[in-house]
């Protein structure tokens, strides 16, 4: 079964590569960094090229990340921060400074191609909805000014939450109270300056909330019998169509199907807490990969079926400093050491077909992602382990190593000299093995695996020469 999966899918991927140059779907990336162990842009600029990676989202104008994109070809959207809505929606010369300092200053050697004048605004608890359209309005204006308008879209990505009703799709609606105030201003908008809206739709969160209703394959686009829309008798096979769907009909009903629509952020996290239904890896494996292959197909929705798909998956990595439940440090299809947390959906969309399909992933050795082939076998029981974070850097390792070993009270001896672990003797895998010494100890409790960004979780069992690593004390 394996086999022939692996070999039926070699072909498949195959077919996309040597097809996707085609006007087919779109597929970019998230490039959040609320973490304190991340690689350096640079880095990640050359994580970008070798996945094959074309395009990214940041979530603001940071100075590093946009030169290092500088004429890499990878075009950006960037971001206008929610907590400067208010200055842009008042004042057309801060938005003059704002496009020339974080905009004009890098294009075009930085191929930014939007920007994102907020995230989830409607959901802002300061509640700057009010602001929203005047600044997406201003920063217009000024890129106008730099002429820049041709060449920059501007937008504001919404969250599903925006939808009254969004079951069955065909009965999409907005919320009512955000239709005049904000929904008609901004599509019109969007409409005038040929820009489209940008939604975030997470598929994993209906799920999650409903599991014992929604069938976990029509979830993660696999075989299952679809479900008929009984509005207008469309059927759909996956829940992303039919989340996407009721947002078109939402702008439907208020006369604006004709405005185009991104996704500028979708995924499903690797691990999650006990209450976050569908949370794993394989689960995330499966969603990132079928959306990929959904996206390149080149179909649209059942109610938009010309209109390709143009999606940001969410996200690069993961992402340590996140606050709430654990599923939100856990969206990356990296590490912050830059190895795959499962098979990366992206080797398939290189445009090199000479790239292997899906045996080599990782950037280093160790086996985080299971042992090859196209499946993710993430371990039985959800058990989890720490390891080192290389690129923390060895001063930091090392203070850690010492802190865990020493009062933290990991259990340090199988890494002296001449005992089972001490081969290899690398830093990393020593650090590795007193910090999940450490992390098991404290029952895997939340922050146990930190040490200031020096460690993190994996949930395949570390392979450091013939070292076991304990899952228990
Ligand atoms: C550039 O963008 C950052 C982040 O939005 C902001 O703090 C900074 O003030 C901007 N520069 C100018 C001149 O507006
Ligand atoms: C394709 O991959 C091979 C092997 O990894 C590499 O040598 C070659 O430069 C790549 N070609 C392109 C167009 O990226
Ligand atoms: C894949 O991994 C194997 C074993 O680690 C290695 O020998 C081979 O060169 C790798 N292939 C590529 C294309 O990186």
């Amino acid at each position: 079964m394996a086999t022939l999966a692996a070999f039926s899918s070699f072909f498949f991927f195959f077919f996309l590569v040597t097809f996707a140059s085609a006007d087919t779907g779109k597929v970019g990336i998230n490039y959040g960094r609320v973490a304190n162990n991340l690689p350096s842009p640079e880095k990640v600029v050359e994580l970008l090229k070798s996945q094959g990676i074309g395009r990214v989202k940041t979530y603001d104008t940071d100075s590093a990340v946009l030169a290092a994109l500088a004429n890499s070809d990878i075009s950006v959207v960037v971001a206008f921060p929610n907590e400067e809505l208010s200055k842009a929606a008042a004042d057309q010369s801060f938005t003059d400074n704002w496009v020339q300092a974080n905009i004009s200053k890098y294009y075009p050697a930085t191929k930014i191609e939007a920007v994102a004048v907020g995230n989830e605004v409607f959901a802002d608890p300061k509640n700057t909805t009010p602001f929203l359209v005047p600044a997406m309005k201003n920063v217009y204006n000024s890129l106008v000014k730099y002429k820049l308008d041709s060449n920059v879209k501007v937008s504001s990505p919404i969250a599903l939450g925006a939808l009254q009703n969004s079951y069955p799709p065909s009965s999409g609606s907005f919320k009512s109270d955000l239709i005049e105030p904000a929904l008609k201003p901004m599509l019109e908008f969007l409409r005038k300056t040929s820009s489209y809206l940008m939604v975030n739709a997470y598929p994993f969160f209906a799920y999650s909330a409903n599991a014992d209703k929604i069938s976990l394959d029509y979830a993660l686009f696999r075989d299952n019998p679809g479900q008929v829309d009984s509005g207008n008798g469309l059927k759909y096979s996956n829940l992303f169509d039919a989340q996407l769907d009721a947002v078109f009909a939402a702008m439907s009903a208020i006369s604006y199907n004709d405005v185009k629509v991104v996704v500028t952020e979708t995924g499903w996290p690797s691990m999650g807490d006990e209450n976050e239904a569908g949370a794993g890896a394989a689960n995330a494996a499966a969603y990132n990969g079928n959306l990929v292959r959904r996206v390149l197909s080149g179909s649209g929705t059942p109610l938009r079926p010309k209109d390709p798909l143009n999606v940001y998956l969410f996200a690069l990595f993961n992402e340590n400093q996140k606050q709430g439940p654990t599923s939100e440090r856990n969206y990356g299809l990296f590490y912050p050491n830059e190895q795959t947390v499962y098979d990366s959906p992206f080797v398939s969309t290189s445009g090199n077909s000479s790239s292997t399909p899906a045996a080599n992933k990782s950037k280093t050795q160790v086996p985080v992602s299971g042992g090859g082939g196209g499946d993710v076998s993430p371990s039985a029981a959800g058990q989890t382990w720490c390891v080192a974070n290389a690129n923390a850097g060895e001063k930091k390792l090392q203070a850690a190593i010492d802190y865990a070993c020493g009062e933290g009270g990991a259990d340090c001896r199988p890494i002296q000299e001449g005992a089972t672990c001490y081969d290899p003797n690398t830093l990393e895998a020593h650090a590795s093995y007193a910090f999940n010494s450490y992390y098991q100890k404290q029952v895997r409790k939340a922050g146990s695996c930190d040490f200031g960004g020096a460690a993190y979780v994996v949930t395949q069992a570390p392979k450091y020469g013939k070292c076991q690593f304990p899952t228990g004390y």
